[in-house]
């Protein structure tokens, strides 16, 4: 097929009423005797391929009978517009030469249950539904790389193995590291990010996280991808501005160039177009007495559950901001209020329709001897610490970040069911392959 220009099939409507060559694998094929229909995936789209018996040879005419589900093969063809086509075009084939023939793929048309689809996640993934979002988990990567590409930030990578416990010490996964002792996989980049900012002003860190949850809710993931930017001479309230500023960007982006892939999982985008700065914002006080109004059982100093974040954004169309949560509910290094000392300057982000907490942050700490006191408070071993204190030594400013999790913000823009569908290869508590 060496003469036929290779061509995507996203790309064919460049190409109507040229003989191109396809190459790609059977999605499913059907025949009404002397003509049958071959659609064709390449990764790029899907087209459907016309063999007319009397147009093509035999051995053409005798590949729709060996090819299989999911075979893979090389196709010749002339592009024909076609209005009705996903792509707006149709192939009329002249030549179809398997590669490979699959025998028996286990994912039919039929219903599977997510477990046994789950267990063939390296397959699943070429069906539509995971398709679709895994461009749109490309496209979201895409839109917050550039965001801040943009702003002037400098994208600084943090280790995974680390010895400063980011979080919570319940959480971790420990490893045995030479002869130094225990490391554990990072919860998060941030105390490495602040380090950073002192360094080039504003920076990021994107990469994979690790939290040994035993949480086993639609919302948990024991690896997943934060995206975590810091900023020197950022408050509180500037962090919050950035952050909705950067969720706006991010759904335009996804509105704007995947708009055929939220189609395609049936997502409603009006509801997404609504997600438009200023988003609403509530201090913890308020929040707990909304609750409360709305039937919640919530006492004030307790973290919100999954139930009380989705009954807290159930009358908003859009993100809302809750801050100033109890100091006792959130992580050492957040920076108390000047005024009421049980409370500190952080913030969560909440997602319309029941997606819950996409993003969390805070001022920092960034008095020496607070910070100090705090991870005693905590009982944190101190000795990890030492080299993040140092920057509360030389030269120490007020500074901001936030935590935005990827694959919350995943679900929440593909409208899936669990953030187990907005990775590639989800961890969970139950499972570790494929
Ligand atoms: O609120 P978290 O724990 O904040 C931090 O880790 C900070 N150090 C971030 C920072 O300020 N640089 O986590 C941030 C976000 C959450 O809002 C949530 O979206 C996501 O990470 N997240 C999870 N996503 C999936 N599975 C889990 N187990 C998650 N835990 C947190
Ligand atoms: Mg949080």
């Amino acid at each position: 097929m060496s003469d036929a220009k290779r061509v995507s099939i996203a790309d064919l409507r460049d190409h109507v009423g040229e003989t191109v060559e396809v190459r790609g694998w059977l999605y499913s094929k059907r025949s009404s005797g002397k003509i049958s229909f071959l659609l064709i995936r390449d990764g790029t789209g899907i087209v459907q391929g016309v063999l007319v018996e009397k147009e093509v040879d035999s051995a053409t005419w005798s590949a729709y009978d060996a090819l299989t589900q999911e075979s893979s093969l090389a196709a010749r063809g002339t592009v024909r517009a076609d209005t009705r086509a996903p792509g707006g075009t149709e192939l009329s084939l002249s030549v179809v030469e398997p590669l490979q023939i699959a025998e028996d793929y286990p994912i039919g048309p039929k219903e599977h249950g997510v477990d046994f689809l789950l267990n063939h996640r390296h397959l699943w993934l070429r069906s539509s539904r995971p398709w679709h979002v895994m461009r749109i988990r490309d496209e979201i990567i895409f839109a917050i790389r550039e965001f801040f590409h943009q702003r002037a930030f400098v994208c600084l990578d943090s280790p995974i193995l680390t010895r400063a416990i980011g979080e919570e010490a319940g959480t971790l996964f420990e490893t045995e590291y030479f002869d130094l002792g225990k490391a554990s996989l990072a919860q998060t980049g941030q105390l490495y990010v602040e380090a950073g900012a002192m360094a080039h002003g504003k920076v990021y860190c994107f990469g994979p996280t690790f939290r040994a949850e035993k949480s086993k809710t639609r919302r948990h993931l024991t690896e997943f991808w934060m995206l975590e930017p810091e900023m020197a001479w950022y408050d509180w309230e500037d962090n919050m501005a950035l952050q909705e500023e950067l969720v706006e960007h991010v759904v335009k982006q996804v509105l704007a160039r995947r708009g055929a892939d939220l189609e395609g999982l049936g997502r409603d985008m009006d509801r997404l177009r609504r997600v438009q700065r200023p988003f609403p914002r509530l201090s913890y006080d308020e929040a707990v007495d909304v609750l409360r109004e709305k039937g919640s059982a919530i006492e004030w100093g307790a973290d919100f559950g999954g139930e009380d974040q989705t009954l807290l954004t159930d009358s908003y169309d859009r993100p809302v901001f809750v801050h100033s949560f109890p100091k006792a509910v959130k992580a050492f290094y957040m920076k108390q209020h000047p005024t009421r000392p049980d409370v500190v300057l952080c913030n969560d982000l909440f997602a319309p329709e029941g997606y819950g907490e996409i993003i969390g942050g805070s001022q920092r700490e960034d008095d020496h001897d607070r910070l100090v006191a705090r991870i005693r408070e905590e009982g944190l071993p101190e000795a990890a610490y030492d080299w993040y204190l140092e920057l509360r030594k030389y030269g120490s400013v007020p500074h901001s970040g936030f935590g935005l999790g990827l694959e919350r913000t995943i679900s929440w823009i593909c409208g899936l069911d669990h953030l187990r569908e907005a990775i590639p290869f989800p961890r969970l508590i139950n499972r570790i392959t494929p």
